[in-house]
């Protein structure tokens, strides 16, 4: 039922309007809005000649040039941050392999995306604020485990083998749902990143991932238009982070610099936790800062000392720890690169990594929104990828959090169209107004 309080009145008013001018298959009364993952995509790889379909969708999408990663630019990192609305040390996601508090290996475990019980992926919250909301997640990375003790209504968990086109025509039947239809779907492709992992973003083994990911939004498409959704479903197609390239002349053996047995450490590209045994604290900082202030390889960071920028310092999970990261084209040598190295030769060997400084060129992500809440063939101002999470929830009607998010709709708000936002502005309303009305706005994230 639609409550009638204030802004959300408008919103109701809204949803209902649309529901009745679509009057198509039985879909939700609610905007539907399906968010697209393409893992390590980066903005350079559209192009006319090799991404058709994105290169047109760009243009005729609510798109700017690119969106930036959240710190540091890794896949978990990422995903959990675009589905919290907080950086990495609120929801402490702080690598896809990293310490536990007794310093053992994490990775993908229920235990790392747990962090703060209170921090509740947008999936959920979706379904907290009833009314006929549903959600279903297609493998994004942290769907798998449940918060509050609650999954989303549909979920298919992370299986590399399911076909993408299977997986699209699921996500159809989850919108298309009679009883519990999906307003509210995120979805995952693991490529172009697994690919430029192991063979560099240069490579044709990579280019033909760019053009299956091409190929997949095209899909998207023509299912959304056979299914008469066009003027219903709002399509995002993003990223999570870009790509860089390392040879093997560029990797980092820290052993030779440190002694490997004054410490454990879980290194994953470019970013390298460091637990010193006891007492040993203040030898390995100095031994590893020597190396970095001779070498210019990499950075040296005790917790206190991480940039305020990153968002990541205030994290328990980094107490006693040093942290390093590798400057760009640089990376930690470890047992995926020994791996990688045993099929090929030290001349030949190219990888790619990311995982660097947000503020890399080289580590931006893809966003692009078509649909019934976007402006058309509108060029955006680059945003945080922290406020995706108020983007969606202002298209959802969603209320507030009880954790407090870090993302604003301040970045996001100009991408959406006059009739999706009702909280929206009118410049004639001044400034008085305006202040105003954006208190009111944020009291609904
Ligand atoms: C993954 O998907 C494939 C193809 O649909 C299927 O054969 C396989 O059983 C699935 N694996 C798991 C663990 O569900
Ligand atoms: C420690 O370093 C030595 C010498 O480089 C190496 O042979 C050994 O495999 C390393 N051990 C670990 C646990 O990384
Ligand atoms: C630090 O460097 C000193 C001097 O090279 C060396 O004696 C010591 O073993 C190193 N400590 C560690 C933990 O590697
Ligand atoms: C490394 O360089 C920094 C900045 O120049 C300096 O403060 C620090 O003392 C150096 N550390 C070592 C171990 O040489
Ligand atoms: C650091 O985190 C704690 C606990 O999550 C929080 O109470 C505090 O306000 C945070 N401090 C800063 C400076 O963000
Ligand atoms: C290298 O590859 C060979 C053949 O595929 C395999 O038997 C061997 O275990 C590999 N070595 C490492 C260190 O991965
Ligand atoms: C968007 O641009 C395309 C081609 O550049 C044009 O055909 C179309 O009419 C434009 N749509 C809007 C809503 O401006
Ligand atoms: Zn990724």
């Amino acid at each position: 039922m639609c409550r009638p309080v204030g802004a959300v009145a408008v919103k109701c008013l809204v949803a209902v309007f649309a529901a009745a001018v679509v009057g198509v298959a039985a879909v939700t009364r609610h905007p539907v809005t399906v968010v697209v993952s393409f893992d390590g995509f980066r903005p350079d790889y559209i192009k006319p000649n090799v991404t058709p379909h994105m290169a047109w969708f760009q243009k005729v999408s609510a798109a700017p040039p690119y969106m930036r990663s959240t710190f540091p630019t890794k896949t978990f990192v990422n995903h959990f941050t675009m589905a919290t609305g907080m950086y990495s040390d609120k929801h402490g996601v702080l690598d896809n392999y990293m310490f536990d508090k007794h310093y053992d290996k994490m990775h993908y475990t229920y235990e790392q995306f747990h962090y703060d019980d209170a921090v509740v992926p947008i999936w959920i919250h979706n379904e907290i604020n009833g009314d006929g909301r549903y959600s279903g997640v297609m493998m994004w990375p942290g769907s798998e485990f449940a918060y509050q003790n609650k999954y989303p209504t549909h979920i298919q968990k992370y299986n590399s083998s399911i076909p993408w086109t299977d997986r699209i025509d699921k996500i159809m039947s989850w919108i298309k749902d009679e009883k519990k239809p999906a307003n509210l779907v995120y979805a995952y492709f693991e490529e172009p990143d697994h690919t430029a992992h192991l063979k560099a973003s240069d490579s044709q083994e990579t280019i033909n991932q760019i053009v299956r990911a091409d190929a997949t939004l095209k899909y998207i498409l023509d299912q959304i238009k056979h299914e008469k959704l066009e003027n219903k479903i709002n399509l995002i197609i993003l990223s999570d982070h870009g790509m860089d390239t390392v040879t093997y002349n560029r990797m980092i053996h820290l052993n030779e610099y440190v002694s490997n047995t004054t410490y454990k450490s879980i290194m994953s590209g470019p970013n390298a936790f460091i637990h010193p045994n006891p007492n040993k604290f203040d030898e390995v900082y100095k031994n590893l800062s020597k190396v970095a202030n001779t070498s210019r390889t990499f950075n040296v960071f005790k917790q206190d000392q991480l940039p305020d920028r990153w968002h990541m310092k205030n994290n328990t999970r980094l107490t006693d720890i040093i942290y390093l990261l590798a400057k760009p084209q640089y990376a930690f040598w470890d047992t995926y690169f020994e791996f990688i190295l045993n099929g090929t030769t030290k001349e030949k060997f190219k990888i790619g990594a990311h995982g660097y400084d947000n503020a890399e060129p080289q580590m931006r992500a893809i966003f692009m929104a078509s649909g019934p809440a976007f402006k058309k063939n509108y060029s955006a101002v680059q945003f945080d990828n922290v406020d995706l999470y108020p983007l969606i929830s202002r298209i959802a009607g969603l209320t507030e959090p009880s954790r407090q998010i870090d993302g604003t709709i301040k970045g996001v708000e100009q991408l959406l169209s006059v009739g999706a936002a009702p909280t929206f502005t009118p410049p004639v309303l001044g400034i008085f107004s305006a202040l105003l009305l954006q208190v009111i706005a944020r009291s609904r994230l």
